[in-house]
């Protein structure tokens, strides 16, 4: 039998790279390796990429495996989800990978000005309905919070399968002026502009068994 949600709660617990604040706070306060990430966790000056509403972290492990000049964060809310991606990264002993259970929110209590140079956002959900507009992963909203954490000349990557949220997308750009840097409609049919939208997760292929076609933008802010 499989490991249960509690066990893999706990097994989060005992992960040396795995983050979340414990004391049941909504708001983390004084994250200790908030602006310190390099200095007291990678210690080895690269540069740090994070993977937003990861899931699994298909993307923090895959791109880690792929790039070992940067250091791959996965946030989530979901522990039990996050579970699978962190114990990959422990067992397989990869330096350059961690893992923070938080809402998406609260970056800015988790990374300082500057401290982040790229951004991932794979299969967010798309909440359709009009109340859930700032739920969005890629509103006004949630694109001031990464301003905060993001560095100049940094950028977000998103990866849908949903028309509906990367027209959204496009129309929060076009909103506020901020550039798109690449667009790819259908990347199986039309081809990868980025070699790493070949890694796959857990979403995407349930998405691809039902024949959707899955969409690439890449934006800066
Ligand atoms: C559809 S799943 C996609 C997971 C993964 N990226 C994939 O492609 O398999 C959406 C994920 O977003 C996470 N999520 C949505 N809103 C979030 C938020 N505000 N903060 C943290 N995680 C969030 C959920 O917990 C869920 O794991």
């Amino acid at each position: 039998m499989g490991r249960s949600k509690l066990d893999k709660f706990a097994d989060n617990r005992g992960f040396p790279n795995f983050f979340q604040v414990e004391d049941g706070r909504i708001v983390p306060e004084n994250f200790p390796l908030r602006g310190c990430w390099d200095r007291e966790f990678f210690r080895n000056g690269q540069p740090i990429v994070l993977e937003l509403a990861c899931g699994r972290g298909e993307y923090t492990v895959g791109m880690a495996e792929r790039d070992a000049q940067c250091n791959f964060i996965g946030v989530d809310r979901k522990g039990a989800r996050m579970w699978k991606g962190c114990k990959y990264s422990v067992e397989q002993g990869m330096p350059n990978v961690a893992f923070v259970r938080t809402q998406i929110q609260y970056l800015p209590c988790f990374f300082a000005e500057g401290e982040v140079q790229e951004i991932w956002i794979t299969f967010p959900d798309p909440q359709p309905r009009n109340c859930k507009e700032n739920k969005r992963l890629t509103s006004e909203y949630y694109l001031s919070v990464y301003r905060k954490v993001l560095a100049d000349g940094g950028c977000v990557h998103l990866k849908t399968d949903s028309d509906f949220f990367l027209d959204f997308t496009l129309e929060t750009l076009q909103r506020l002026q901020l550039p798109v840097l690449c667009l790819q409609r259908d990347i199986y049919r039309n081809g990868m502009p980025d070699s790493r939208l070949e890694i796959k997760t857990y979403y995407e292929r349930m998405w691809l068994e039902q024949g959707k076609a899955i969409h690439y933008l890449k934006f800066a802010l």
